[in-house]
C-alpha cells in the first residue's frame, strides 16, 4: 500500500513539471488524432465496401443476393445500405439477431444449393461408324474360302513343323484380314495359331463379346478358316507374349516357329523367281511366301551355317525364331517395356554370337485399314454380294 501511494505522488509531481513542455506536443497529438478520425469517417465507406467485397468473394457465395439487407454480409461486417436500399447499419449488437433471423428463414444447406455454377459440357463426340462385316462370304457360306491352286500349301505337309503365331489383343477385322491373307498366300491354315491376348479370359470362347467390342474375336470364323486359337491366361505385355510363344513351342516340341504382327497383310510375290533353291520352276510359276519361308529355314539349318537365332522378313513383321537360341540367352526380359525389349533381345542374341539375317519371302505390308471385302484376297470377284 505504501509503495503505491508513493508512486502516485511521484507521477503527479512529474506531470506538473513536464506540463509546460508537453502542451504543444499534446496539441499536436490531438490534431493528428482529429485528422485520423476525419480521414477514418471519409474513407470508412469505401473501405467497408472493399472489405465486404473481399468477404463476398471468399466465403461469399454462401451469402447470395437475397431480399433482406441482413442477408448481405456487408451489414453484418460494418454497416452500409443493404441491397434493398433500406437503412441497414447495424452495430455488433444488431448483427447477432440478423444472423439468427437468416438462419430461421432458410437452412444453411439450401443456401449452398442456391449457388449457380454454369456447367460446361464437352462437344458431343462424332459418332463413329459401327464396325461392319468385312468378310460376308465367310459369314454366309460357313466354309473356308477356296485358295488359288498355285498358293495351296504342299500336300502332304512339309516334314518340318511350320507354326505361325499371330498375337491378338484388339481389332478383329484387322486380324481376320491378316489371317486370311496368310491363308490366301499359301500358309497352311492348320499351322496358324492366333494367340488371343485380350485379357478377357473365356469371354470370346463363350461368345460373350460382340463385334463392336474392341476385344471381340470370332472363334467360329477362325474355326471355319481352319486356324487354331490359343488363349493367354491374362493380358500379357509384348515380352511376356514372346515368352509365351517360346513356352508353347517348347511344350509342343517345335524347335522353330514364325510369328507375325496382326496388322500386316501378306501376298506371295508372283514376280520374283530368284532366291528359291528347291523350287520346281517347270511346274510352278512362283514360290509362295510359305514355300520361301520353308526354303529359308532349310537354308539356315543347312551345313556350314553359323548358329542363328532370328530371320527377319520385312523387319519383324514376319520373323522366324530359333527357339533354343532364345532360351540359351535367357529369353525375353519382361522388365523392359515394349519397344526396348526387342532391342535388348536381339542385342543379347548378337552378343552371344548368333546370326540374325534378313531377306524377303514375299510381300509383307504393315496396314492400318481393312479391305471392305476380305474375299478379294482369294480373288473371288463379287464376294461382297453376300452382304
Ligand atoms: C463491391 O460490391 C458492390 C456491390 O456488390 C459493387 O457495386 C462494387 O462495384 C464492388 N466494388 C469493387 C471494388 O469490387
Ligand atoms: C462369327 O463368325 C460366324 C462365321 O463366320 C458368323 O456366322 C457369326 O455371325 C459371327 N459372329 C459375330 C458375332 O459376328
Amino acid at each position: 500500500m505504501r509503495s503505491s501511494c508513493g508512486e502516485e505522488i511521484v507521477t503527479l509531481t512529474m506531470m506538473r513539471t513536464v506540463s509546460n513542455r508537453a502542451l504543444p506536443l499534446v496539441a499536436r497529438y490531438v490534431s493528428v488524432l482529429l485528422a485520423a478520425f476525419l480521414v477514418y469517417y471519409i474513407v470508412r465507406d469505401p473501405l467497408n465496401i472493399a472489405v465486404s467485397n473481399i468477404s463476398l468473394l471468399t466465403k461469399g457465395s454462401l451469402y447470395t443476393a437475397g431480399s433482406g439487407g441482413d442477408r448481405d454480409g456487408i451489414s453484418i461486417i460494418g454497416g452500409k445500405e443493404g441491397s434493398n436500399g433500406a437503412e441497414a447499419y447495424k452495430g455488433p449488437a444488431d448483427a447477432e439477431p440478423a444472423i439468427q433471423e437468416k438462419n430461421v428463414q432458410k437452412p444453411m444447406k439450401e443456401e449452398v444449393d442456391v449457388v449457380k455454377y454454369v456447367k460446361k459440357y464437352k462437344p458431343e463426340p462424332i459418332p463413329s461408324t459401327p464396325i461392319g462385316d468385312h468378310f460376308p462370304w465367310l459369314t454366309h457360306s460357313n466354309s473356308p474360302p477356296p485358295v488359288r491352286e498355285n498358293n495351296l500349301p504342299p500336300n502332304p505337309h512339309v516334314e518340318e513343323a511350320t507354326p505361325l503365331f499371330i498375337g491378338f489383343t484388339r481389332n478383329w477385322p484387322l486380324l481376320l484380314q491378316c489371317v486370311s491373307s496368310y491363308i490366301a498366300a499359301g500358309w497352311p491354315p492348320g499351322d496358324i495359331y492366333v494367340v488371343e491376348n485380350t485379357g478377357t479370359f473365356h469371354a470370346n470362347q463363350h461368345n460373350e463379346l460382340e463385334l463392336q467390342n474392341p476385344f471381340f474375336l470370332n472363334y467360329t470364323a477362325l474355326g471355319i478358316l481352319g486356324v487354331h486359337v490359343l488363349e493367354t491366361p491374362t493380358l500379357l505385355s509384348f515380352a511376356q507374349l514372346q515368352n509365351f510363344f517360346l513356352h508353347t513351342a517348347l511344350e509342343r516340341g517345335w524347335p522353330f516357329f514364325w510369328w507375325s504382327h496382326m496388322d500386316v497383310l501378306v501376298l506371295s510375290d508372283e514376280e520374283v523367281k530368284k532366291n528359291d533353291r528347291d523350287h520346281d520352276w517347270d511346274h510352278d510359276p512362283y514360290a509362295t511366301i510359305y514355300e520361301r519361308c520353308v526354303g529359308l529355314l532349310r537354308y539356315l539349318n543347312g551345313p556350314d551355317m553359323p548358329p542363328w537365332a532370328t530371320h527377319f522378313f520385312e523387319y519383324d513383321h514376319l520373323a522366324l525364331v530359333n527357339r533354343d537360341a532364345y532360351l540359351d540367352v535367357g529369353a525375353w526380359d519382361t522388365h523392359i517395356p515394349y519397344y526396348a525389349s526387342d532391342c535388348d533381345m536381339y542385342l543379347r542374341l548378337h552378343w552371344e554370337g548368333y546370326w540374325q539375317p534378313q531377306s524377303e519371302a514375299g510381300l509383307v505390308f504393315d496396314v492400318s485399314a481393312v479391305l471392305d471385302d476380305i474375299m478379294a484376297l482369294f480373288r473371288v470377284p463379287g464376294g461382297a454380294r453376300y452382304v
